[in-house]
């Protein structure tokens, strides 16, 4: 594809670039200012992902272990929303609604370090923080999808064709930035105690290990048939229903495939060969690798 196409698509409408980050509308540049002052309470916890890496799913996760230990009495649809976003039919930012949840806070964010509140970035006393890491090819078809099923929502006139989210992706021009800054951003706390490092692929192949794995970084106390309920209720098609029926329009077309490896159903045989040499040149030396299958 013509890299004269890619710029055509990232000049287009309805998104808008703040240092060097390329956003979508509802993440306003005052929404991004205000980070820098975001309160962040001791008990917080927050999962920051790059978008499509299984946020919703860790969302189910973590309400799920709080909710069995006698923390919360929220459901995931209560903790739904963005840190960063401003959504159209709510009058206030996220952030600002955030200041009136009830503690414990389950917090999601796709934002870099970079762009992330301090308190987030930077954690302290006993604020955790989740991230979770899905292979780029696997993300990158999740999110191309994705749009396309919003498409008809947000009153964007142009979307990328496949080969042009791509190049996109693979620029790092598309909303949220570059990939590989991003999970690299948050990777390089992975020795800090207050950061959990989690893969979609992981999870995938050991559903019950992934909650026993994020239920003890919570110091949540479960028994095991209490982590084999939780994992249980957690799989893509135990959750499939909830989530196709929720009063949020991103959540309601979230669960799509749920699986390791739909890249294939995309990715022509030159895409995957760039993608794994960006792999190569990017995640080498830095002791993180995924599964593609
Ligand atoms: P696919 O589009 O590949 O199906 P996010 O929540 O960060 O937006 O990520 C969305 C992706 O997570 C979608 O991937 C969605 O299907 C997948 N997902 C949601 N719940 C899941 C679950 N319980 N198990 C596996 N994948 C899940």
């Amino acid at each position: 594809m013509a890299e004269a196409t890619a710029h055509s698509i990232d000049q287009d409408d309805f998104t808008h670039v703040v240092k060097g980050i390329r956003y979508p509308p509802v993440v306003t540049e005052a929404n991004l200012e205000a980070m820098l002052n975001f309160d962040i309470r001791d008990d917080d916890i927050v999962i920051a992902a790059y978008p499509k890496s299984g946020t919703n799913w860790m969302l189910e996760i973590v309400t799920k272990i709080l909710s069995a230990g006698g923390r919360t009495d929220a459901s995931s649809d209560d903790m739904v929303g963005k840190l960063e976003f401003q959504y159209p039919d709510e009058p206030r930012p996220h952030h600002v609604m955030l200041q009136e949840c009830a503690s414990p806070r389950v917090i999601l964010t796709h934002l870099t370090p970079d762009t992330a509140p301090p308190g987030i970035a930077h954690p302290q006393n006993n604020v955790k923080v989740i991230v979770v890491m899905r292979n780029p090819k696997d993300t990158a078809v999740s999110y191309f999808h994705f749009l396309e099923k919003i498409k008809f929502q947000t009153g964007q006139k142009r979307f990328p064709s496949w080969d042009e989210f791509f190049q996109l992706f693979m620029s790092g021009k598309y909303n949220f930035g570059c990939y590989f800054d991003h999970i690299l951003g948050w990777w390089q706390r992975r020795d800090d105690p207050h950061f959990l490092f989690l893969k979609y692929e992981n999870m995938k192949q050991d559903l019950p290990k992934a909650v026993k794995t994020v239920a003890a970084f919570l110091q949540v106390k479960l028994d095991d048939a209490s982590i084999e309920t939780i994992a249980h209720a957690c799989t893509f098609s135990s959750m499939k229903a909830s989530l196709d029926n929720s009063r949020y329009r991103g959540r309601a077309v979230n669960a799509r495939k749920g699986i390791v490896g739909d890249w294939k159903t995309m990715f022509t045989d030159e895409q995957s060969r760039l993608l794994d040499s960006k792999c190569k040149t990017k995640l080498e030396g830095t002791g993180l690798q995924f599964n593609f299958e």
